[in-house]
């Protein structure tokens, strides 16, 4: 087991698990190298500090877009490196991955994770569709009654009904925090004449950014002015970005509602009693249960552990062969 570890490699957070330990690793996933000799200068937080503001010899890379390896070099320098910091304490050397990949990853998908795996010196890895870690990790269980699960995550949401058997529905949609990023950048500046950078955006949306009734929350925003170019800053209030979120968030439950309709009546008849099953960072946001509820009538089960539940669901299945042998993706 001192071999193993439990991988969920996000468009924005690399999440490491190794049975016995727990979490030991909780990083973004992003890469700063020299542009020109491509080194490594820094990775995760650090790496992320620099978006907008590294300087020429620099290149910052987000080498998973929508879940999918946008730069396998850049993806390869980073898991060495993040298996590199746990190997020094924990890790003997060439590891043994289970990893969690989207919905209906496709041949040429997980040809370039291996690819990437391989370059780290994994001995061995297995792939499994994140709605089965998710429901594991979220401590779901699927015996009795079917979970319908939805994880918003950075690049992508998945969404999909799975069972003790398997998924029996499901999708991975190209919509996820960066989207609403970008969509809250592109209304500030349409509103409030303000052009903001994307991690400014994102400070927006996890300071002001909520769907609970009568939230007064506001912030003085930093940017610059989209005519004349000058610093200037303007306070930004639930309100003001309540459009974009709405727009958002009614997409997702737009398609959450298409997925459904695909159940069988025995499945829906079981989750309209259960509720969905939330995770992924974008499952955090204020007042997302009630807004659920009211629009589609059911109950949204939110967790704590949102962030991290696909990561902790490959662990409990590097656990257990059995379990691991059922969901694994056949390679063949
Ligand atoms: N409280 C919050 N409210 C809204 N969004 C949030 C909150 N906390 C985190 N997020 C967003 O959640 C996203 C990250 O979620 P998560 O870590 O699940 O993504 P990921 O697994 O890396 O991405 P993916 O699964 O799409 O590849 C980011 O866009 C982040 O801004
Ligand atoms: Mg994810």
């Amino acid at each position: 087991m001192r071999n193993t570890v439990a991988l969920d490699i996000g468009s924005s957070k690399t999440v490491i698990y190794q049975p016995g330990s727990g979490i030991v690793l909780y990083e973004p996933t992003v890469i700063a190298l020299d542009r020109e000799r491509r080194f490594v200068k820094e990775t995760g937080t650090e790496a992320k500090k620099l978006i907008g503001r590294a300087s020429d010899s620099t290149e910052v890379i987000t080498p998973v877009f929508e879940s999918e390896v946008a730069d396998i070099n850049a993806l390869s320098l980073l898991l060495e490196k993040y298996l590199n910091k746990i190997t020094v304490h924990r890790l003997s050397a060439r590891p043994k991955i289970v990893m969690s990949v989207q919905c209906g990853a496709d041949v040429t998908t997980l040809r370039k994770y291996e690819r990437v795996l391989r370059a780290c010196d994994a001995v061995d890895y297995s792939f499994v569709e994140s709605l089965i870690p998710t429901a594991y990790g979220l401590g779901l269980n699927m015996t009795t009654t079917p979970a319908f699960i939805v994880d918003i995550g950075g690049g992508t949401t998945e969404i999909g009904a799975v069972s003790a058997d398997g998924v029996l529905c499901g999708i991975s949609v190209n919509m996820g925090g960066l989207s609403l990023d970008n969509m809250i950048k592109a209304y500030l500046e349409d509103s409030f004449g303000l052009v903001v950078g994307r991690l400014t955006a994102e400070k927006v949306k996890l300071t002001v950014a909520s769907l609970l009734e009568g939230d007064n929350v506001s912030m003085l925003v930093n940017g610059s002015d989209l005519s004349s170019g000058r610093p200037r800053a303007v306070s930004v209030s639930v309100g003001d970005v309540l459009a974009p979120v709405k727009v958002f968030y009614d997409k997702i439950f737009e398609i959450i509602q298409m997925v459904m309709a695909k159940l069988s009546a025995e499945v829906a008849a079981d989750i309209r009693r259960t509720g969905v099953f939330f995770s992924g960072g974008g499952s955090k946001l204020i007042g997302l249960p009630d807004y659920f509820r009211k629009q589609l009538g059911m109950r949204a089960n939110v967790f704590d552990s949102a962030e991290v539940a696909a990561c902790l669901g490959c662990g409990v299945l590097a656990n257990d062969k059995k379990l691991l042998s059922r969901y694994a993706i056949s390679r063949r």
